[in-house]
């Protein structure tokens, strides 16, 4: 059975589904519908194919995945500078595993599509006020009214527009120069103090040395395609089904339906069911799949769920991200770990240590201890090596602006500094000097992990 001929872009319908919203204008919404089934899509299928054979890459242990960005992008905060300065992090963060970890990095972002959010509850209470929870821009509003919350189906052309500017800006980027190695010192983002800057402004400095010897020696010039542009990609949680199904198109070289609303897709940790709606709209497109792994994955369902969504065992295809919160790794990971081993699966294992580490501070506020999250990733690569299976990538929640919305780090932020700049409306993100810091930590473990692998091989 190929996936082509049993499945349609609408079949999803036909099952049980969770977390979306109940839209109450039927007229309203089958009109957007309609009109985002004409829009152009926003990424095309050979980009999307080409990810997945460097994901293949990154599954053998030949280039490492950096996916990263909001936790929800935001209508309010949607600016040049945000892209950007997020844009500027992640290649940053790739240079710092580049260099230290000597491997290519597949970047991912969070980005131009990840509108929609899975809540822990249907309603929220404040004041003794009950109302809807909110599901991020794509379907109703933060504020904390009964209009507000009511989803409007028009916000979902709202989110296209505002994913096409995203992803127009970000190809910009990606060739226009900016992302031009030789800039390397340009993209230091403001950081004019603390031992990050220090560490990255050494690491720029060698990198400039070497593209100067390079340069001498006559290897490369400022017109090196490899060195003065970067394949950036887009993904997001494919959580709002009407939305994906009217971006969804057929592709004409391969035959195969194409999910047009992004690069990657990732089913989430609460949409997974074997037999429900979201694992059924991801299973016919052809793009690189994510799927969350939480503390309740069962093998059982891993089992069903690999067979689902990647029957032909392509490399790429499926990329496990593993969250489970620190100190939990070792309960959790070696069993999934043994489960794709027994089925011959074909997976990248990534690790998102941010889902699994959300605390309330004293303060009242939502946020994820810096130590935590670097513990589960460390965690996930030793296990990694205790198995000798390939750390393949890490997944952030992270911005490029200076927020205080997770504490700790090398420039600490404490629990009294959270409501100084505590921007997000969904999860803590790690701001533009923990990630960067985290970069490093991550390229130290990764590099100890491609020395054992070498050891051992
Ligand atoms: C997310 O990635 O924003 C998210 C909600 O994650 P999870 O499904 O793993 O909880
Ligand atoms: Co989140």
């Amino acid at each position: 059975m190929t996936t082509a001929e049993a499945w349609t872009k609408s079949d999803w319908r036909a099952k049980p589904r969770v977390q979306m919203p109940e839209y109450l204008d039927a007229g309203a919404l089958g009109a957007v519908e309609a009109q985002l089934a004409k829009y152009p899509p926003l990424v095309f299928a050979g980009e999307a194919r080409r990810l997945k054979r460097e994901l293949g890459e990154v599954a053998r242990g030949e280039a490492f995945l950096l996916q990263g960005g909001d936790c929800a992008e935001s209508f309010a905060e949607f600016s040049a500078d945000t892209i950007r300065d997020t844009f500027k992090v992640m290649l940053q963060m790739a240079m710092v595993l580049t260099y230290g970890a000597k491997v290519p990095v597949v970047k991912v972002g969070r980005m131009a599509g990840q509108f929609a959010k899975p809540r822990s509850a249907p309603t929220e209470v404040k004041d003794g006020v009950e109302l809807p929870s909110y599901r991020g821009d794509i379907i109703n509003e933060l504020d904390f009214t009964p209009e507000a919350r009511i989803p409007n189906p028009s916000k979902m052309l709202q989110a296209y527009t505002q994913a096409a500017a995203s992803l127009n800006l970000v190809r910009a980027f990606s060739t226009g120069g900016f992302a031009d190695i030789h800039r390397v010192h340009s993209w230091t983002l403001g950081f004019t103090d603390g031992e990050d800057a220090a560490r990255y402004r050494d690491m720029a400095n060698r990198i400039q040395d070497s593209l100067d010897f390079m340069t001498a020696a006559g290897l490369t010039g400022e017109t090196n395609h490899e060195l003065s542009s970067v394949d950036f990609y887009t993904s997001h949680e494919a959580l709002l089904l009407e939305y994906e199904e009217a971006l969804c198109r057929l592709d004409s070289t391969s035959g195969k339906w194409l999910a047009g609303s992004g690069h990657m897709i990732w089913i989430g940790d609460r949409t997974r069911q074997p037999d429900g709606a979201h694992v059924e709209f991801a299973r016919g497109v052809q793009n690189p799949i994510g799927l969350k792994c939480g503390p309740t994955t069962t093998a059982e369902d891993l089992k069903v769920l690999m067979a689902r969504l990647n029957p032909e065992n392509e490399e790429g295809r499926l990329t496990l991200i593993a969250r489970f919160g620190a100190g939990s790794v070792g309960d959790h990971l070696p069993r999934l770990i043994k489960t794709v081993r027994e089925e011959g699966a074909n997976v990248v294992w990534s690790c998102d240590p941010m889902h699994g580490n959300t605390i309330k501070s004293a303060s009242g506020y939502k946020t994820r201890p810096f130590d935590s999250v670097l513990r589960e990733v460390q965690e996930f690569f030793a296990i990694h090596r205790a198995e000798g299976t390939v750390p393949g990538g890490v997944h952030f929640e992270m911005t490029g602006k200076d927020v205080t919305e997770c504490t700790g780090g090398v420039r600490a932020v404490t629990d009294e500094d959270l409501s100084s700049r505590y921007h997000t409306a969904c999860d803590p993100r790690l701001n533009a000097t923990q990630s960067l810091e985290l970069a490093f930590l991550v390229a130290e473990e990764l590099s100890a992990s491609r020395e054992a692998n070498r050891a051992v091989g």
